[in-house]
């Protein structure tokens, strides 16, 4: 008998967008987190398109790189080879007929190559507050609801981002929701005196290296390792092993917002995460979720 399952979904209201491929096994994820509660608890998210809207009012949001791409402050001939680079690798990203080893080569080439242009574009720690705040990067309704209430209770989280560190920290600052329980693993750009972009923080984030072994921060998860239980958010299969330093991992519900290709990558996403949520723009199910646990 599914009971708390049930009550989230009735408090969610929107069974239509949430695909359970395991009902039970959600079920007793629930219920050992509810009776371990908020002292057992961790979060750990992906950035864009989880945390962040994938669209609004009928149009594309930004992503951290969709900003500078797209923004009438950088050079026309920065946002052409961004362009390409994205044409290029973005599909190979989402590919589902790839696997993730054939993938990273890929990725790796992208992600440098895009680094290299900011650099080349000597990209201005200044410029980039400016392009935040004219930017559609977008927070999902109810986001920084759930961030301050994990953080009124105690619960950290953790952003995990294969996005541009910078301008991450810049859209929570936007949003008022840069609470003291977040913490964020990302590309950071490093500046110069003149406040240009010189190089990138090593290690270098990809869609698939989100894992222990791209912490800056080794002690992250040994300082919470009596935090066995995870919501674990993401938008791709990636993101999965974003909880894979947890120590003695307990009840982890990974929770998968499907966007982009929703036909394509259904059988992915629903065959890998706990729960999908198709299209939808919110974080309600993540609120309902944290609510019944703290
Ligand atoms: P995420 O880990 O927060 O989802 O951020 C990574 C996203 O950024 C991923 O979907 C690919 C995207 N991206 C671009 O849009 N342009 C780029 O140049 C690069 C390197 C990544």
């Amino acid at each position: 008998m599914a009971d708390i399952l049930q009550k989230v979904l009735q408090e969610y209201g929107n069974k239509d967008k949430c695909k359970i491929r395991d009902p039970t096994k959600v079920e007793a994820i629930l219920q050992k987190l509810a009776s371990d509660g908020p002292s057992k608890l961790q979060v750990i998210t992906d950035f864009d398109f989880t945390l962040s809207r994938f669209h609004k009012d009928g149009k594309r949001c930004d992503s951290c790189h969709g900003i500078l791409d797209h923004s009438p402050l950088m050079p026309d001939s920065f946002r052409e080879k961004a362009k390409a680079l994205y044409e290029k690798y973005y599909h190979i990203e989402l590919d589902h007929k790839m696997t993730v080893e054939e993938k990273i080569p890929h990725m790796i080439t992208w992600y440098k190559g895009s680094h290299n242009l900011l650099i080349e574009a000597q990209v201005t720690k200044q410029k980039i507050q400016e392009m935040v705040l004219t930017s559609r990067a977008l927070l999902r309704d109810s986001a920084v609801n759930v961030l301050s209430y994990l953080n009124d209770h105690h619960v950290p989280v953790l952003i995990f981002s294969a996005g541009v560190g910078n301008i991450l920290e810049e859209i929570l600052h936007r949003e008022k929701a840069f609470f003291p329980n977040v913490e964020v693993i990302s590309n950071y750009m490093l500046f110069n005196e003149d406040g240009e972009c010189t190089s990138f923080r090593e290690p270098l984030i990809h869609m698939f290296n989100k894992n222990e072994t791209a912490l800056d921060n080794p002690d992250y998860f040994q300082d919470l390792k009596n935090r066995h239980n995870a919501l674990v958010l993401g938008d791709s299969i990636g993101d999965l092993d974003m909880g894979s330093g947890i120590h003695n991992p307990g009840a982890l519900l990974r929770i998968g917002f499907l966007n982009d290709k929703i036909d394509e990558r259904m059988d992915s996403l629903y065959n890998n995460f706990d729960v999908v949520l198709v299209d939808d723009q919110t974080f309600d199910f993540v609120n309902v979720v944290s609510r019944m646990v703290c």
